[in-house]
């Protein structure tokens, strides 16, 4: 594989790292879980923070630590309690997964998060970015993270212009953080890395106070603006996701399925592929959408995932016969199910989807202008 340095003129990395952390030292926010370099507060702070901006998550993270200030706390805690203390961060699998993951720790790693990359990446929702953070931020070990803030420094710092959209550039970006990466403070300069993308280098960026801007090479070359290149939109596919409220008894049907296309590893409202697509439709979907008392409300929004352009539909469905659903979905033993109530469906469908979602079902509620009857 092709070095980033061999591409890279990595002669400038000594000065560009001098001044990024001489602006760090200067700049950073006051941070909670900057105070001291504990590896299970970092941990939770990262965790916190893939979802929610600083400033929303700080009053939930200092509760949360006051009321499990170690792996065992959380360990021990009932797991509703937990959630309890997850409350306006969503995504409670999450919450479960550091739950789980604290046991892991009491359990195999006498209470301490672990020190090594693989240790670390085989606890419960801990990916390559958060075994980065925690293990450079908490124990000094050189590991580069890769966010979307530092993938924009990157990008703009040594003009890469290649589709962020490929796995290659991905790839490259990896490997470019990695020898960017300073031995002495890799955890301040990751921190630092993180912090530029938070406060200056912005989409729209602030290049006048950016310690970097004499040296990067977007901002030389009149391109910080057009950095990072908006992804190619030559191989996208045109999509109508038909998403099914699936009603009974007050309650809302939701579905994980391993084998689909999106939303794998969370559970979403029941959804049919339509439209020309590539991919192959489900059995168990289309039968639940085989029934002639739905009603497919034709009102459209749009959205994105990965390459793909998205239509939002929406369809309703009020049974009385749960069990039939239920049989339907038993046959597929990898599905699992389960039924919630409305007002968490947010929180149980973790996805920008799910708002849209419910906006749209409101409006509609308000203007029913578009049933188009049976789907
Ligand atoms: N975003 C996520 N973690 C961060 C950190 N430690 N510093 C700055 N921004 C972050």
């Amino acid at each position: 594989m092709t070095a980033a340095t061999d591409l890279i003129d990595s002669n400038l990395f000594p000065e560009l790292r001098k001044d990024l952390l001489s602006w760090f030292h200067k700049n950073k926010r006051d941070l909670p879980f900057r105070i001291n370099k504990n590896a299970y507060r970092i941990w939770v702070s990262e965790i916190m923070l893939q979802q929610t901006r600083v400033n929303a998550m700080l009053p939930i993270y200092e509760a949360f630590l006051r009321r499990f200030p170690e792996p065992k706390a959380l360990q021990e805690a009932g797991e509703e309690e937990v959630m309890k203390y997850w409350k306006g961060l969503g995504y409670y699998s999450r919450a479960r997964n550091l739950k789980k993951g604290a046991e892991l720790i009491v359990e195999k790693h006498r209470g301490s998060f672990p020190q090594n990359y693989e240790e670390a990446l085989s606890i419960p929702g801990v990916g390559s970015y958060t075994a980065a953070a925690v293990l450079s931020i908490a124990y000094g070990k050189r590991h580069a993270v890769l966010d979307g803030n530092v993938k924009r420094v990157l990008s703009r710092l040594f003009l890469i212009t290649s589709d962020p959209g490929l796995s290659s550039t991905n790839q490259f970006l990896a490997n470019l953080a990695q020898e960017f990466l300073t031995s002495e403070s890799p955890g301040d300069h990751n921190e630092a890395m993180m912090e530029l993308g938070a406060l200056v280098c912005v989409p729209a960026p602030n290049c006048t106070a950016c310690p970097l801007e004499k040296r990067c090479a977007a901002r030389i070359a009149g391109k910080e603006k057009e950095i990072p290149a908006p992804k190619s939109v030559e191989n996208w596919i045109d999509l109508d996701l038909n998403f099914l409220y699936l009603k009974s008894e007050e309650e809302l049907l939701l579905v994980k399925d391993p084998k689909r296309r999106f939303f794998k590893t969370i559970y979403s409202l029941p959804f049919r592929l339509e439209g020309k697509h590539p991919y192959e439709s489900d059995e168990w979907i289309e039968e639940l959408f085989e029934d002639d008392r739905i009603v497919t409300n034709a009102i459209h929004a749009r959205h994105s995932i990965t390459n793909h352009k998205i239509r939002l539909k929406f369809s309703e469905l009020e049974t009385k016969n749960r069990k039939k659903v239920e049989a339907v979905l038993r046959k597929r033993k990898d599905v699992e199910f389960k039924w919630v109530r409305e007002s968490e469906l947010k929180e149980e469908f973790p996805s920008s989807i799910s708002g849209k979602l419910s906006k749209l079902r409101n409006k509609n509620k308000k203007h029913p202008e578009l049933p188009v009857g049976k789907s």
